[in-house]
């Protein structure tokens, strides 16, 4: 069958090629075998084919691309009890190493400086025809929010990074967020500020150009307030409206993820979610942020990745989110590309169509 794969390690090599096709039994009784409808793709496949991150599987000298997938499932083992054939499903992106959150379901929150996820780091991903997985890591979509086919993965990382952000925060003994700042209106960014607006907060989405835009209308669409940081800056807006009590950054840049420390209010919760392949570095007024966090007791939190629990609570939230905002999350979908042979064209628009908002191949229909 085809796959979209990379050499990892070498510059722009994204291409097609022919892999085995798995079948149902390698994954034993609780084997599910997924035919492959939809992959979205993210900065982290650019990074990849820009050879800054991945790896390949061992004994393999390629990597099959894609870890944001919706599929139908196609048959399933005897002891599997949660899907059955012709359910729309998503997977989810990591898989257990050896150590004891391995162990209880929690491999997002590995301690192994190893770690394992389809279609980035030493696993095959879903840019392919079918797959096979076992049940533990295979989730149901249900077929009302079918629309939303690839939000599905993206939803997760900003469904736990807010969930990790409430937990941590338990510190506090009571702890009412009121107003939230969250940088970046890509899909991590968006799908953040609904989450936000679910549990009640006012919530500021940043990003760069001047509306009126598709994610302004998309953040105006879930009643957040969006801010263009190219006539208001975050420190200025902090200044306008005061800090926040939680920062969501999901803008890609490790120099706004540092600013955003001086953002910040008493007691509040920074969450760092982008995945940042390059070498930049950057100056921060370091004597002035530790005090003010020593000062002001706050917390900054990293968060990857998500397990089955925040796949589950993200498509809740989707469905919600449907009720709410109804409309709105699917022009989040902006890029369709069509079949797995318009691979150049899936990395052309990754690369340079910044109206680009969330590229997405239509690998088969049902
Ligand atoms: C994916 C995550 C993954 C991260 C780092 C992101 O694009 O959505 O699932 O953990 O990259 O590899
Ligand atoms: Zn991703």
């Amino acid at each position: 069958m085809k796959a979209i794969a990379v050499r990892p390690g070498q510059p722009g090599s994204v291409h097609l090629r022919d892999i085995p096709t798995p079948s149902l039994n390698s994954a034993g009784t609780k084997g599910i075998r997924v035919k492959v409808l939809k992959v979205g793709v993210d900065a982290t496949d650019r990074e990849i084919n820009d050879a800054l991150y991945g790896n390949s599987p061992p004994g393999d000298d390629y990597l099959v691309l894609g870890h944001e997938c919706f599929g139908k499932v196609l048959e399933v083992g005897p002891d599997v009890r949660l899907v059955k054939p012709g359910d729309y499903v998503t997977a989810t992106v990591r898989r257990p190493g050896g150590s004891i959150y391995d162990k209880i379901g929690t491999y997002d929150m590995t301690s192994e400086e190893t770690y394992y996820e389809r279609g980035i780091n030493l696993l095959h991903g879903y840019l392919t025809e079918e797959f096979v997985d076992t049940e533990d890591y295979i989730v149901r979509v249900p077929d009302g929010l079918k629309h939303l086919h690839v939000l599905m993965e993206p939803m997760s990382c900003a469904a736990k990074a807010i969930q990790q952000a409430f937990e941590c925060q338990r510190r506090m003994k009571v702890w009412r967020p009121q107003r939230a700042f969250v940088l970046g209106a890509g899909q991590i960014g968006l799908l953040s500020t609904l989450v936000l607006k679910l549990r009640g907060l006012d919530v500021y989405t940043l990003a760069r150009a001047k509306g009126p835009h598709l994610k302004s209308e998309i953040v105006e669409g879930l009643e957040a307030k969006y801010v263009a940081t190219s006539e208001t800056s975050l420190i200025e807006l902090a200044r306008q409206v005061g800090k926040a009590d939680l920062i969501i950054d999901a803008t890609g840049s490790s120099r706004i993820a540092f600013e955003a420390m001086q953002a910040l209010g008493l007691n509040g919760a920074l969450v760092w979610t982008s995945i940042t392949g390059g070498k930049a570095v950057t100056e921060v007024p370091s004597d002035r942020v530790n005090i003010e966090w020593v000062l002001g007791n706050k917390l900054l939190l990293g968060s990857v990745n998500a397990n089955r629990e925040h796949f589950e609570a993200g498509i809740k939230d989707l469905a919600m989110g449907e009720v709410m905002y109804p409309g709105v999350l699917k022009k989040i979908l902006t890029s369709p590309v069509d079949g797995l042979d318009g691979y150049q064209e899936m990395m052309r628009l990754l690369v340079e169509d910044n109206s680009a908002l969330k590229v997405f191949v239509n690998v088969q229909d049902e």
